[in-house]
């Protein structure tokens, strides 16, 4: 990584907001920024509620903002009751926009199809009353293994509309981490897909399910709602799965939305943390409604006539807030795309961009990086081959975006006109944290600028006091905010020792590194922890681990990061097989099966790029495996640092081979 923070903090360029994009701005300009931010300083409790009775739509108004008696178990506008889903749909079939579109859904192969606000209503409503009809509501939990699709959409919002809380696997993931998830979750339905369809090949899902539920503790999901996407052949159990297309085509249209208490959790999203298996952040359904509709508005500036376009999946957190709640909270239209950006060519991005008049384009470093090497190789799929002139605002999210591909994507994508939102935030965090307004911000490339209104975050020390402009520490917010995590799903304590730590006065941890300049801004240096960024993808360490000692053949492994130029890291192994340390031809075969053993346990995304064979790791004398020794031979460098802990020194030289 230390490459790439020289570069950023070397980074001086100012890219003060044009005319065009502060007029008509929802927050236009910095003192109206500074507006904001100061009512949240005066007032926060009175800030917040404010917002909550103007940009949500109650069932049951809130007499109490914030209760902060159970601290960190925070609640919001507790006594308020309100349906996330009315929120999202119904509020725009009465203000004019029942006709607006609201999904522009782009198939792998091209094919289009739009749905506006009033048809994905009634599909919404057909789907929550086939779960209805199946004995399911409030209070049950769902997962969610779909595609990209107007129905993963749709059946998030369904069950929403019934206060189903649902939990949603991408469907990179393995049968074994859904079935994790299953039993963590305790879900008593699924949704799933025959296949998706992704780089013009079908990819089968619901075998993945099948060999999930067959698992101990599968027995407890009752039923299997099955969407038709590609038609292949698939096994089927009468009892328990069911067609969508079948179970929608009886139900009404209209579904009355089920009132739930502000705090009801809406969702439950796995993500990775440091020890230990995947964490199911649990979230609320006013205080993350509030915020995801919020920074939708703030942040990509909705503006009427706007074409949003998140690239990410519904299987991660910026697929939750930015295509299936927040941006329809704000009324936009948006497209969902179910392929990847190199298929037919890389130039897909930029052709759909065109195609659909995209204004406002949200999109991860990686995928810059990779198109950057691509119209390189290309000159065709270079964007500047398309016209781009619908642009007005360029978003990046995920992991840092090194300041090259910021002004490349500024140039070439933007043309020189369009602000980029660089926007940093967390699965647990519920909406963007960090990011520029775009009608107010000054930008430099590579920071996330400045903490929105209503968020008091700062850098502290190990003691969690303030450290100075300029020098590094851990990222915290301090006060409480309407869209944090509330919980760990089944382990509270786990909640309060990741993110409350004692020594840090009972501040939120983010668990990155950051620093602010001399201006104030915010650059993110990387996670403290050993949770790994992989393309954005979040992933932990000690689970490709847990992963590969799963195998016959290893007795231990230990996994790290190594920088990457395109997917910001890539994951080395270190493997002590349990017989003797392969070489060779037979190291290489080894090295393709334990790589295929590790898509199959955890999911392809996992798969380590370099595998290292020795006959020990490196650790100290309590027993401590020591990564960052183990992060400098990732990198191919020598080790210059102090070995004296290591219990033996010359331990390093034997993983010499890559594989
Ligand atoms: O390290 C930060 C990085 O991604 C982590 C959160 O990952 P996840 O929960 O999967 O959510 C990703 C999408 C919101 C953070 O702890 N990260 C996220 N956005 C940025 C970032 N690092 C630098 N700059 C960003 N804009």
């Amino acid at each position: 990584m230390s490459s790439t923070i020289d570069s950023i903090l070397v980074e001086d360029r100012v890219f003060p907001p044009s005319r065009a994009a502060v007029e008509g701005a929802a927050v236009p300009g910095m003192a109206s920024y500074k507006a904001l931010c100061d009512e949240a300083e005066r007032d926060p409790e009175g800030f917040w509620g404010r917002l909550a009775s103007e940009h949500l739509r109650w069932r049951k108004p809130f007499t109490r903002i914030l209760d902060e008696s159970r601290a960190p178990f925070y609640t919001w506008f507790e006594d308020g009751e309100l349906n996330v889903s009315e929120n999202c749909l119904d509020v725009h079939l009465e203000n004019g926009n029942a006709d607006k579109t609201a999904i522009i859904f782009e198939a792998d192969d091209g094919t289009v199809e739009s749905i506006s606000y009033r048809r994905l209503h009634a599909r919404v409503c057909r789907i929550a009353n086939g779960m209805k009809s199946l004995g399911y509501g409030k209070g049950d939990r769902a997962i969610i293994y779909l595609p990209m699709s107007i129905e993963a959409i749709a059946t998030m919002q369904a069950c929403a509309r019934l206060g189903v809380t649902h939990s949603v696997v991408f469907g990179g993931f393995s049968s074994r981490s859904l079935h994790q998830r299953i039993v963590d979750v305790g879900a008593t339905l699924v949704f799933t897909a025959d296949a998706q369809l992704r780089g013009g090949r079908p990819i089968a899902l619901k075998p993945a399910v099948d060999e999930a539920l067959a698992g101990e503790g599968g027995e407890i999901v009752r039923k299997v709602i099955v969407y038709k996407r590609s038609g292949a052949d698939v096994a089927w159990d009468d009892g328990r799965d069911v067609w969508l297309h079948e179970l929608e085509a009886a139900q009404s249209d209209i579904c009355e939305p089920v009132a739930v208490e502000s705090e009801h959790p809406l969702f439950i999203l796995y993500t990775s943390g440091s020890t230990g298996k995947p964490k199911g952040v649990q979230h609320s359904s006013a205080g993350y409604l509030l915020w995801a509709s919020l920074t939708s508005q703030w942040v990509f500036d909705a503006r009427p006539g706007d074409v949003f376009w998140c690239t990410a999946d519904v299987g991660w957190v910026t697929g939750h807030t930015y295509i299936a709640y927040g941006t329809l909270a704000a009324g936009m239209t948006q497209v969902v795309f179910e392929g990847v950006p190199t298929y037919p060519d890389a130039g897909r991005f930029w052709e759909m961009i065109q195609r659909h008049k995209v204004s406002v384009f949200y999109t991860a470093p990686t995928a810059i990086r990779s198109l950057i090497k691509a119209a390189q190789a290309s000159p065709d799929t270079h964007p500047r081959r398309y016209d781009l002139s619908s642009l007005r605002l360029l978003g990046s999210v995920g992991e840092p975006i090194n300041p090259e591909a910021w002004i490349w994507y500024y140039n070439n994508v933007g043309n020189g006109r369009c602000p980029i939102v660089d926007t940093w935030w967390q699965t647990e965090t519920g909406g963007h944290i960090l990011a520029p307004l775009p009608g107010a911000t000054p930008l430099k490339p590579g920071s996330c600028t400045f903490a929105l209104p209503g968020i008091s975050a700062g850098i502290v020390n190990e003691a969690g006091e303030d450290i100075p402009n300029g020098r590094g520490g851990y990222l915290v917010i301090k006060r409480p905010w309407p869209a944090m995590i509330r919980n760990v799903w089944g382990d509270s304590k786990r909640f309060k020792d990741s993110y409350f730590p004692p020594e840090l006065k009972g501040y939120y941890m983010a668990g990155d590194n950051a620093q602010r300049d001399s201006d104030g801004y915010y650059w993110i240096m990387g996670r403290t922890d050993d949770v790994l960024s992989i393309s954005g993808h979040r992933l932990g360490g000690t689970e490709i681990e847990s992963a590969l000692v799963a195998h016959e053949l290893v007795a231990e492994a230990a996994v790290v990061g190594r920088p990457d130029a395109t997917t910001g890291e890539a994951i080395v192994a270190f493997v002590i097989l349990k017989g003797r340390t392969p070489e060779g031809p037979q190291a290489e075969a080894l090295a393709r099966e334990l790589r295929d053993w590790v898509a199959s346990e955890v999911g392809p995304i996992a798969k380590p790029r370099d595998i290292r064979f020795g006959n020990n790791l490196p650790k100290t004398r309590s027993g401590k495996i020591l990564r960052r020794l183990l992060r400098v031979v990732a990198e191919g460098q020598e080790v210059t640092q102090d070995v004296s802990t290591l219990e033996n020194p010359d331990v390093l030289k034997q993983f010499s081979g890559v594989y």
